[in-house]
């Protein structure tokens, strides 16, 4: 006998509770709580009990792991990202806002596996199968092997998947499935759950790689959020600007490579490109010989990529101070201000601090720190540092500069774009070999660092 009951959750956190509550006490927001019914079955747990008589361990040496296979996806930006492609049977979560290119890009990997001959099913529950066609007209050439379905009900998707046990499946969006067990509506906290849950089943025991678009609410989190996070194998975040061409891929959870690792797109005409060279996008418009500008060098996962940060100091004409970052963490730019104050100097207490990390990307690397400190310098002296440098190193709050992991490929990137100086923590500095067409100046403060603006 199947026995109801109902439980509230907070729309934004998911978290659970018996009872209503005006204030979420997990992410502290208001009037969030809906009550959603659950629905418990009685054969359940005799399934379990069955489960657990036929479960038998088996030793670590026992199991092998050579049988891992990656499929490409045709995209090098995304594979990268997978960390080599795609593994079969895992699930793989894509979040980003609305209108980035999530259905974009998962079509030009539907294209590039039908035109290979694989079975892929693209299953919309948000656009019509014109509104598809249309989108497919623009990015090229598809093969009959990548079969359309309009459908939200996770019943009749999962006949039709173990009918036509295609190789990769897509489904746009988790937050328009649902299925007929729960009564609550789609995108509820429980469909979606309810929703992954059908869908791990049906990867795992048929062993479909199944990618999932989730919409990201204002506050970044995918809707009915945590809940999905930890259920798949895999989350992927697209970043950037709407507005801006470009499209930053982040790698949040994988269970089958590295994460941080980040990959760069461009919406064009025909869909989304790849981007190799990131170092030469993130840089290009660059305004030589301003003050206030830096090129530092962050690591992504394996990847060195130079970007551009920009301070803009000017005497406040209001009471406080106006902080702003974009890009970089608000925290740490306050942070570097107090650390520059107090250890350089410099009289930052009355200043207006504009801070961007130019490129749209966001990234909280302790290795912007010698940076944007520098911009902040800069900026504030109206003296521009030499635009063929480039700086990295942390910052301690007493002002000395710390040594940064991968030093050198951060230089060879540096040389490779045609930079003429680096300037890098001492500690890193006295352990590099030398690098062919690059100067390297070893800092060990920040006041050394500022002295070299002039
Ligand atoms: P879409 O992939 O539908 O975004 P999502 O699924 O994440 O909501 O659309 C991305 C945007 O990109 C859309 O506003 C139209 C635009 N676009 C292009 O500029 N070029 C193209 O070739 C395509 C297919 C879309
Ligand atoms: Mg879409």
């Amino acid at each position: 006998m199947a026995k109801s009951k109902s439980v509230f959750f907070c729309q934004q956190c998911g978290y659970e509770s018996a009872k209503w509550m005006g204030q979420c006490p997990a992410c502290r927001e208001w009037n969030t709580f809906t009550e959603e019914p659950v629905l418990i079955s009685a054969a359940g747990s005799k399934a379990r009990a069955a489960g657990a008589a036929k479960a038998s361990p088996k030793a670590i040496s026992e199991i092998s792991g050579d049988d891992v296979i990656r499929i490409s996806t045709g995209i090098g930006e995304l594979d990268r990202v997978l960390g080599g492609g795609f593994v079969p049977g895992s699930l793989i979560l894509v979040g980003g806002d609305p209108g980035i290119g999530k259905s974009t890009l998962l079509l030009q990997v539907c294209r590039n596996l039908s035109s290979e001959n694989k079975n892929v099913l693209y299953i919309s529950g948000e656009e019509s199968l014109t509104q598809i066609r249309l989108r497919a007209e623009r990015i090229g050439e598809f093969t009959d092997s990548l079969k359309l379905l309009c459908e939200t009900d996770l019943g009749v998707i999962e006949e039709c998947i173990t009918a036509s046990k295609p190789s990769c499946v897509i489904i746009d969006s988790i937050q328009t499935m649902s299925s007929a067990d729960i009564s609550s509506s789609p995108g509820s906290v429980s469909q979606v759950r309810e929703s992954t849950n059908i869908l791990l089943r049906i990867a795992k025991t048929l062993g479909i790689t199944i990618f999932i678009v989730g919409h990201v609410t204002k506050e970044g989190t995918v809707a009915g959020p945590r809940v999905l996070e930890h259920m798949v194998d895999t989350v992927l975040y697209f970043e950037g600007d709407r507005h801006a061409s470009y499209r930053i891929l982040r790698g949040v959870k994988n269970r089958f490579g590295s994460t941080n690792e980040i990959g760069v797109f461009e919406m064009s005409g025909s869909g989304l490109s790849e981007v190799e060279n990131a170092s030469a996008y993130m840089l290009d418009g660059r305004p030589e010989g301003a003050s206030g500008s830096v090129v530092v060098c962050s690591m992504e996962g394996t990847r060195p990529i130079l970007l551009e940060i920009q301070a803009l100091i000017t005497r406040t004409s209001f009471g406080m101070p106006r902080r702003q970052a974009t890009g970089a963490d608000y925290n740490r730019v306050n942070l570097l201000m107090a650390v520059l104050e107090r250890r350089t100097g410099l009289k930052l207490a009355d200043c207006d601090a504009y801070v961007n990390l130019t490129g749209g990307i966001r990234i909280s690397e302790p290795a912007l720190d010698l940076g944007m400190a520098m911009a902040i310098a800069s900026g504030f002296k109206n003296r521009p540092v030499d635009p063929h440098t480039v700086v990295f190193g942390e910052v301690g709050l007493s002002g000395e500069v710390r040594s940064v992991t991968q030093v050198e490929a951060r230089v060879k990137e540096a040389a490779r774009l045609g930079f003429e100086t680096c300037i890098i923590p001492s500690g890193n500095a006295s352990k590099l070999k030398e690098i062919k067409d690059i100067k390297l100046i070893g800092v060990s403060s920040l006041e050394d660092c500022i002295q070299l603006i002039g």
